[in-house]
Formats: structure tokens, sequence, C-alpha cells
């Protein structure tokens, strides 16, 4: 069932639980990610980011891709499709195309002008009832090979943000895109929890690749109420690919057929992200 993210998100922010937002890269992906939301019976929200929308062939291969799968593979769990970080022009061809939620991130953009961009797209979201989220602070990291350091969301600034009638805000609390580094700071629980104490609305967290179990558990109670997550299972897909061609011949024994190679990286993806929606 195709829905927009309001109602599992304003449940989950309720429970002090968590919706996983999982980043889709290609068919396999999105039909392994569902496979494993049907066999866990866990709601879903399939992330798209411009560049891979573009990857796809555009948002309407997406829509029509998921709403198919969905038919297809008969999966009953609700499944979110969702513009990950997209400008106003992606959010419009996105809308256009029927998703039924999307990301507005004006975060690298002056703040009076994210705010405006950001009321202008809830205005055409609100019509077609579809959720949206917006970020205000800055995500640190790699995200669409778009270098950005840590910018802690300020408070007075969010709230601007929860007057607009947004779904859900993507918060800046020392959270990085890719891999974390050695040195990391961690999250700021302090300012997490002063936000949700202020906004009392379902906050995002992206960059959810890495961060400990504990940590995610404490997020939760302190009202993140969507996870992020895509450079975790790259890798674990990477992994299990790479395994495959090290230890087969990949020109015989029919190897060479995509459909066999690919067969354990799709099952690694189908694993993990059981293995991230079962966490909670
Ligand atoms: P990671 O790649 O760090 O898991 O982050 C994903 C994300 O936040 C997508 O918006």
């Amino acid at each position: 069932m195709l829905v927009n993210a309001k109602q599992i998100l304003n449940t989950a922010y309720k429970n002090k639980n968590v919706v996983f937002h999982i980043n889709i890269n290609n068919l396999e992906w999105t039909k392994f990610v569902l496979l494993a939301a049907k066999e866990t019976n866990k709601p879903i929200i399939l992330g798209v980011s411009p560049s891979a929308a573009k990857y796809f062939g555009g948002y309407n291969v997406c829509y029509n891709l998921v709403s198919s799968l969905i038919q297809d593979l008969e999966i009953q769990t609700p499944v979110c499709l969702h513009l990950d970080h997209g400008n106003f022009d992606d959010c419009i061809k996105a809308i256009d195309a029927n998703f039924p939620s999307v990301m507005f991130d004006g975060s690298k953009l002056p703040f009076e002008q994210n705010l405006a961009l950001s009321k202008q797209i809830y205005e055409i979201c609100n019509k077609k009832n579809i959720s949206l989220e917006c970020e205000i602070g800055r995500i640190g990291g790699v995200e669409d090979n778009v270098v950005s350091n840590v910018v802690y969301t300020k408070i007075e600034e969010a709230l601007e943000f929860k007057k607009i009638g947004i779904d859900m805000l993507a918060v800046g609390i020392g959270n990085i895109h890719g891999e974390y580094p050695t040195d990391w700071k961690g999250i700021n629980f302090d300012l997490l929890n002063q936000l949700n104490k202020k906004l009392k609305m379902p906050l995002v967290l992206h960059g959810g690749s890495g961060i400990s179990k504990d940590d995610i558990k404490k997020c939760t109670e302190l009202g993140i109420a969507k996870i992020n997550i895509n450079t975790e299972l790259q890798i674990e897909n990477a992994k299990a690919l790479e395994e495959f061609i090290k230890n087969n011949d990949i020109m015989n024994n029919k190897n060479y057929n995509p459909r066999n190679l690919y067969k354990k990286a799709n099952e690694s993806i189908f694993n993990k992200t059981k293995e991230i929606l079962n966490q909670f």
C-alpha cells in the first residue's frame, strides 16, 4: 500500500518508535527492500535522491516501479515513496510523478530563502495530501556529490519551520552522511532534547549508517521518528558482490548471468534491511 509519511510518522513519534527510510538505488534494491518490509511486516519509507532518480531513468520510472512491485509482490505493509534532498525543481518533478512524499532541502540557502521556498512547496503539498520534510542546520559529509560541514540546527529557526505546517524536520545534531570519521564528536543529545521539547513533532535523523543501536534508541526517545540509511546497505551490497566475484569463476557455470551474478548481493540487501527493520 503506497502512502504518504504523515500517519506512519506521527504514530512512530507518539510511541517513541522509528520508521526507517532506506534509499533505493536500482530495481534489485527496491525489490529486496520491499520484500524485507513484507517479511518483517514493518512500514517503510523508500528514499530516492535526485541523482538516483536520474539513474533509474526519471521520477515516473521510480513511481511506476515502486507501485508495480507493491502490487506484484503483494506488499500489504505501508510503503512511502519519498524524494530525498530535492531542490525546488526536483520537488515539482517528483510531485508531478505522483510521489506521495518529498523532502525540500534548502539547508544550503540563506535561512529566509529556505523558509520562503519551503512555504511555497508546503502550499503545493498540502493541496495534494503529500507529506513534506524540510531541513535546517546542516548534515555533514557527502550527499549526491556535495560535501558539507555539520551546522547545528537553531531552535528559533526550527520553530519558524514548524509554523509552516510541515510533517517532519531534518535536524543537524552532529550527524553526517556516509561513514563516520574516527574522530567524530557524536550526536548532540542535549540539542536534540531541546529541539524535541520545543517542536513536539517528528524529527528526522539523516546519516543513519554507523550509528549504534543504543544511540538510535536514545534518538527515538528524543523525537527522532525517521532514520535515513543508505551507505550501510551500499557497503553490504558491494562486499557481497566482491566476495562472489572473488570466489567464483565468473565466465563459467552461467555466473555471468546477471541474475546469478547479483544473487548474493541481493540477498545481502534483503538480510541487512530485515536486520535494520527488526531493531525496533
Ligand atoms: P547514510 O548514507 O549515511 O546512511 O545517510 C543516508 C541519508 O541520510 C539519506 O538522506
